[in-house]
Order: structure tokens, then C-alpha cells, then sequence
């Protein structure tokens, strides 16, 4: 992530995890050295800044949504690691670094992934100045996010399904949008959102799900392995099936399917707990309005 999105909440939340993963090699630092490879490395850190300056815009940030925002991140990075395998999307490059797998081996790779899941769990479980009950409220919601109705489901979807239009919908909403919308459930539980605001953010998240997706998949094809800091051409190159929105249609329709989610997006935030620039600032700087040729 630039320097320009808010230095404060991304050290906030990068001490947070510098200090979880501070555990992570206890017992075994091999382990560890591969948690520590997947959840450090430099991610845009996308999803736990969102949760970060939704509450700032709203009222401050308080330690148990910081927990909230590491734990995401873990889990996403959890969900890279499984991602890039061989029997994934066989993918050797991730953030400018070699895989998880290619780096520590496939079998630490897999524990490493199932180890960050459990560890975010913890952290959701020990929330700090959270109440029992909203403890408990926040694993119940990455709980139902990762499993059969959630990542797993979509990443199954992903890798053995023949695609249709409605078909990849459903798959951004499930291997993806599901995380935006878990960190931003967890926004409204801790933060205590009435009902209408909480339906309001999980809108928001749904569509940003789609609209992130959308443009990874044009990424794969119209980035490099030097813009993006990973493999590039997965979708029509990885075994199995060919994956993504441009498996159902060509470069055109996509980019301007891409451009009108966007918009939509962007209306979605003038939602009174949406409605920050900073918000708007950090879709900006990974969203672009339009599609160039190359990025
Ligand atoms: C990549 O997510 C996986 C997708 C859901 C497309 P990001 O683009 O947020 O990856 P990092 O965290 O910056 O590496
Ligand atoms: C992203 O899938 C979804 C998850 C990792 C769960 P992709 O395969 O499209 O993401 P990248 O392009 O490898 O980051
Ligand atoms: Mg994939
Ligand atoms: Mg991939």
C-alpha cells in the first residue's frame, strides 16, 4: 500500500500482526517462517484498512476492531497460500515473492494456510474489550465465511465448474466478496450497527467483492508478473478449466461490465457509514475507473 493511506491506522494494524505473529513459530519456527512468509509479506493490506476507515470515519478505532482487521488479513493471506499451489492455480510468484510453497515446500505451505485460519480464530475468539457475546458473534462470521457456504465453496467452483455468466457471479461472491463482507459484518457487531446500517455495509461489501474481482481478472491478463507481483495468465493457463469473468466473455464486454460495477460501487458510498474520503481514496488507488490496456 502507498504511503498516502493514512500512515497511522496501517501501522496500527501492522503492529497488530507483527505482534500475533510473534506466536507463530514457538513450537516449530519452520512453521512459523512460512505463517510469518504468506501474513508479513507486503499486501496492500486492502481489506483491514476498509474495516479501519469505515470506523475511523465513525467514530474511532477500537483494539477489538484492529483484531478484526488482523484476522481477515490472516485468513486472506491463509487463502493465497491454498490459492497458488500446484493444485490450485500452480502460481510461483505472490507479492513480489516467491509462493508460500515454492519457498517453504508444499506441505508446510498447507499447514502454514490451516495454522493462519486457526490462529485468526483466536484472535476473533480473544477479541481485546469485547464482550463475550461479540466474541463469540465474530468467529461465528469467518466461521461461515470460510467454510462450505463461503471460500471454500466459491474456490471449488472456481477450480471444477464450467462457467456461465451467473455461474461467475456467484463465484466472486463466494471466493471473494465473502471476506469483504465478513470484515465489514464484523465492523457493524462490534461497533453495534442498527439493522439497516449493517444490511447498508454487507450491500456494499457484496458488490465490492465483485467489482475486486472483476478487476483481478482483467489484471491476469492485462498486468505482469513485475506490475502485479504475481503470476500472471492463471486464469486460461492453471489446470482445470478456464476460470474468471473472461471465460464468459471477451475483453471488451468485461472491461465495460468492470466500468459500470464500478460506478455502481462508487454510488454505494454515499452511505453515512461509507461516506469518507479516505474510503473513497483507497478504492481509487486499487480500483480504477476505467481499464487501460495495460496496468
Ligand atoms: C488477491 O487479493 C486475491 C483476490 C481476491 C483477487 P489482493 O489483491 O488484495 O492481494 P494482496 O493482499 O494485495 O496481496
Ligand atoms: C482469488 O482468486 C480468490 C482467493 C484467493 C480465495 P484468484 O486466483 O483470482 O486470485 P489471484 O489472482 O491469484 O490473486
Ligand atoms: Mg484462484
Ligand atoms: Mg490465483
Amino acid at each position: 500500500m502507498r504511503r498516502d493511506a493514512n500512515p497511522l491506522l496501517q501501522n496500527l494494524l501492522q503492529t497488530r500482526l507483527q505482534q500475533i505473529a510473534g506466536r507463530f513459530g514457538a513450537v516449530s519456527p519452520q512453521l512459523g517462517a512460512a505463517m510469518e512468509h504468506a501474513a508479513m509479506s507486503p499486501g496492500k493490506r486492502f481489506r483491514g484498512m476498509l474495516l479501519l476507515l469505515a470506523a475511523d470515519a465513525s467514530g474511532g478505532v477500537s483494539d477489538a476492531l484492529v483484531d478484526a482487521a488482523a484476522a481477515i488479513e490472516m485468513v486472506h493471506a491463509a487463502s493465497l497460500i491454498f490459492d497458488d499451489m500446484p493444485c490450485m492455480d500452480d502460481a510461483a510468484l505472490r507479492r513480489g515473492q516467491p509462493a508460500t510453497h515454492v519457498a517453504h515446500g508444499e506441505s508446510r505451505a498447507l499447514l502454514a494456510g490451516i495454522a493462519l485460519i486457526t490462529e485468526a480464530m483466536s484472535v476473533l475468539a480473544a477479541a481485546r474489550g469485547a464482550s463475550a457475546q461479540v466474541r463469540a458473534g465474530l468467529v461465528g462470521i469467518l466461521a461461515d465465511a470460510l467454510g462450505p457456504q463461503g471460500l471454500c465453496a466459491g474456490q471449488d467452483l472456481d477450480l471444477h465448474s464450467d462457467k456461465d455468466r451467473p455461474g461467475v457471479e456467484l463465484e466472486q461472491d463466494l471466493k471473494t466478496g465473502v471476506l469483504f463482507v465478513a470484515g465489514l459484518e464484523m465492523l457493524a457487531v462490534i461497533e453495534g450497527y442498527d439493522e439497516e446500517e449493517r444490511a447498508q455495509v454487507v450491500a456494499f461489501g457484496r458488490q465490492l467483492g465483485r467489482v475486486f474481482q472483476s478487476y483481478d481478472d482483467l489484471l491476469d491478463v492485462i498486468g505482469t508478473p513485475e506490475s502485479v507481483g504475481k503470476t500472471t495468465g492463471r486464469d486460461r493457463q492453471a489446470p482445470g478449466p478456464e476460470r474468471g469473468l473472461l471465460a464468459v466473455g471477451d475483453m471488451h464486454h468485461v472491461s465495460r461490465h468492470y466500468e459500470a460495477s464500478r460506478a455502481q460501487l462508487d454510488a454505494m458510498l454515499n452511505h453515512r457509514r461509507l461516506r469518507a474520503p479516505e474510503i473513497a481514496a483507497l478504492l481509487e488507488r486499487v480500483l480504477p475507473y476505467a481499464v487501460r490496456d495495460s496496468a
